[in-house]
């Protein structure tokens, strides 16, 4: 049988560059059975209390001035270490986009914020996924944290859902990749890091209360595939399991998802830490979750002073005691926590910021671009700024994820009311559009409006060659959106401002795809998502032409919430919980207890539009470039997997970044991306890349068996420029064959 992490490591052979590094970090390492054996010598040496101590912790907050070790740093987690074994403690810090700070724990710190999720997956490079881990997580440590609650990869089903933004968009190949080498990163530093939310987590309405019902297949095509790649890849030492229930039951005690599907099948060894507010018994340590992590969020102390009295009579055996500590023992020394000195040190901000500007530079999706408006011809001599807080910075999504970036935030904004209100704000910081642009179009006279009285900005645009507006929409954890929406009246703004003068740009500054109702009038979209640190300087440079975009939506964009599998938001419509609701499902209670079904199954995002035969505004894996690309000699070889090589051309004026993408269609199936190469070439320059496609990506999972199922027979190959755009297409003979699971 062919072993699969070996051909997922192979997606993308023509980009050596974009797989290869980090690897020797990883190799350095003890080998998982060295960490097993150290694990269970630990374990025998520890008496019950010390075991205890391992498998639950609280929040920095919580723990008493007087009671916290002098090297504690303030985040979101602390597990007691045990001094005299040489277990160290574990502190834990938020999130995927570097080192957060909820409600300035540590008074006026601050870190470099990378882009969003959204735009760090439309980089489609798993290099800038592994730099920005390897970068974020040197701050953690720097920080004095050790365990990284990062890596989060929900599948976007819903383009209103609130998190999507720190996630890697809707397909389970491309967001397992990414995640895999970003975990990769992170963990070069001698550290934890924790793929998240275990798992169908999809929404924020309901996250407490709601019940995913999907079949098992469907799940293990989509959502699961994601993960499961994510961790044969970056190998996490953890895995956070979510808010929501599987199927009737508790994700974080649900013995199907951690015990069987994660450790049987997926043989993953490392520990299942609780979201904040996720445990719900005791009795969850028998399913397979081995750390109650912010316990004074859940009702009880489920796995400390709750779970002492059933080990003393038996209730709970100690042998389920001892299988979660050695997991936790396998991950600090596999990942030589053990060895990775804590304490504060110095942070190169400058350096560190780099990594922002270039992840910014290529996650920015140049959407539209009609008469080749960008970039700005050297003629143009004016240009008015308008909207957004763009004279004060980048907008961030809100929640645990949220960076206070290196300098600040400039503009905070507190939520009035709603489910997030309580942790969440909105806020601006980095840098400043108006002054990147200011500083990127030399010679050009930039102005800046604030977009608040709409007649004033069409006289202003109507005056000036060239108009930009900025377009925001916040996102947030804890809640979901009504709708894609831009935020206020900026829709209205936009179409006055494209009348006025039709050589209006519009740069999208979302968490989320959204509509545009002004589109048949607005020549220019960029979709800039959060962009971080040196996001503005990323977005100037595309505007002025030094940099050549090249990023592609992870995405789709519907043209209308009438085109998705659930236009209405599963739960959107129901009454607020009652108080009993939040008494029995805790905190993160935000409506009463419902059941959320996926009628689009394993088929999420732009795989529904092709099934369905509709046509999105944007399609997944759209982009434009400055330049063009030629696509020839597609050859495929088939049999127990699929192997795809072509030839991509640079044939327009300059030099870029191209993403080819390779599709499969099964027979009565949906298109579902395979592989993919970002090739940066010179003008003129050829490339020949070679694709070999996951074979779980051409098979179904067949529930009697147990299998993944590639069934015998032609199917359809394209390389495409995205996943409603083939370019050359033929066919490729599959030989049977099943897969473990
Ligand atoms: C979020 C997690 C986060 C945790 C700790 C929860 O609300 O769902 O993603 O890691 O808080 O801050």
């Amino acid at each position: 049988m062919i072993r699969l992490t070996c051909t997922a490591a192979l997606i993308a052979l023509g980009s050596t560059a974009l797989t290869g590094a980090g690897a020797s970090a990883q190799e350095r390492r003890p080998s998982a059975d060295e960490a097993q054996m150290r694990a269970e010598r630990t374990l025998a040496q520890m008496t019950q209390d010390e075991k205890v101590q391992l498998i639950h912790g609280t929040m920095a907050v919580v723990v008493p001035k007087p009671r916290r070790p002098r090297d504690m740093p303030m985040g979101a987690g602390v597990i007691a270490g045990v001094e005299r074994l040489g277990i160290p403690p574990q502190y834990a810090t938020d999130a995927s986009l570097g080192i957060s700070n909820i409600m300035d724990m540590r008074k006026g710190d601050v870190a470099t914020a990378l882009p969003s999720g959204l735009s760090l997956a439309s980089t489609w490079n798993p290099a800038l996924l592994r730099a920005g881990g390897r970068m974020i997580g040197s701050e953690a440590l720097a920080k004095g944290f050790n365990v990284m609650l990062a890596g989060g990869v929900n599948l976007v089903r819903d383009p209103r859902a609130g998190r999507n933004f720190e996630y890697l968009g809707e397909d389970p190949l491309l967001g397992g990749v990414l995640v895999g080498a970003q975990i990769e990163g992170i963990q070069s530093n001698g550290i934890i890091a924790t793929i998240k939310h275990f798992a169908l987590n999809n929404q924020e309405t309901g996250r407490a209360t709601a019940s995913v019902n999907m079949g098992e297949a469907a799940m293990r095509e989509s959502d699961l595939l994601a993960f499961q790649i994510g961790i044969e890849r970056g190998d996490p030492g953890s895995v956070m399991c979510s808010y929501n229930k599987v199927g009737g039951i508790y994700a974080c005690e649900n013995s199907f998802m951690l015990n069987d599907v994660l450790r049987r099948d997926w043989g993953f060894k490392g520990y299942v830490m609780s979201d904040w507010g996720a445990v719900h018994s005791t009795e969850a340590l028998l399913a397979g979750l081995d750390q109650q992590s912010g316990e004074t969020v859940d009702a009880k102390r489920w796995l400390s002073t709750e779970l002492r009295p059933k080990l003393a009579d038996g209730r709970i055996p100690a042998a389920a005691l001892d299988t979660a500590v050695k997991r936790i023992l396998w991950a600090i020394y596999a990942k030589e926590l053990d060895k990775t000195p804590l304490g504060p040190k110095p942070i190169d901000y400058a350096k560190n910021a780099e990594v922002a500007l270039q992840a910014a530079r290529e996650g920015t999706v140049l959407l539209r671009n009609e008469g080749a408006l960008l970039p700005l011809a050297k003629t143009v001599r004016s240009v008015v700024v308008i909207g957004g807080k763009a004279n004060l910075g980048v907008p961030s999504g809100g929640g645990s994820s949220q960076v206070v970036p290196v300098g600040g935030f400039r503009v905070i904004e507190k939520l009035s009311d709603g489910a997030a209100a309580v942790f969440s704000r909105r806020a601006w910081g980095g840098s400043v559009p108006l002054a990147a642009l200011q500083g990127a179009l030399g010679g050009v006279q930039v102005t800046y409006l604030d977009g608040s009285d709409a007649q004033a900005a069409a006289v202003a645009a109507k005056a000036a060659d060239v108009a930009i507006v900025f377009a925001t929409k916040f996102s947030t954890e804890a809640e979901d959106q009504a709708d894609l929406v831009l935020d206020g009246a900026q829709d209205a703004l936009i179409d006055m401002v494209a009348s006025a003068n039709p050589r209006t740009v519009v740069v999208l500054e979302t968490g989320n795809p959204v509509a545009m109702p002004w589109l048949g009038k607005v020549p220019v979209v960029l979709s800039a998502w959060y962009s971080g640190q040196r996001g503005a300087d990323a977005i100037a440079d595309i505007i002025a032409g030094t940099v050549n975009p090249s990023g592609r939506l992870p995405v789709t964009f519907p043209a209308s919430v009438a085109q998705l599998p659930n236009p209405k938001l599963p739960g959107a419509d129901l009454p607020p919980p009652s108080k009993e609701d939040k008494i029995r499902y805790g905190v993160n209670t935000n409506s009463p207890p419902f059941n959320i079904t996926y009628p689009e199954g394993s088929d999420a995002g732009y795989r529904w539009f092709d099934r369905t035969g509709q046509k999105p505004l944007f399609a997944f894996g759209h982009g434009l470039s400055y330049t063009m690309f030629r696509y020839s000699r597609l050859k495929v070889k088939g049999g127990r997997t699929l192997r795809a090589s072509f030839t991509v051309t640079n044939t327009g004026g300059r030099e870029g970044a191209d993403v080819p993408q390779v599709y499969v269609t099964l027979p009565g199936k949906a298109r579902r991306l395979v592989g993919w190469d970002k090739p940066m070439l010179k003008r003129g320059e050829s490339r020949t890349i070679t694709v070999m496609a996951d074979p779980r990506l051409l098979a179904d999972f067949d529930m009697p068996s147990q299998r993944w199922v590639v069934k015998p027979g032609k199917v359809k190959v394209e390389l495409a420029r995205s996943a409603t755009e083939p370019v050359l297409s033929t066919q490729a003979t599959l030989s049977a064959q099943k897969l473990k699971p």
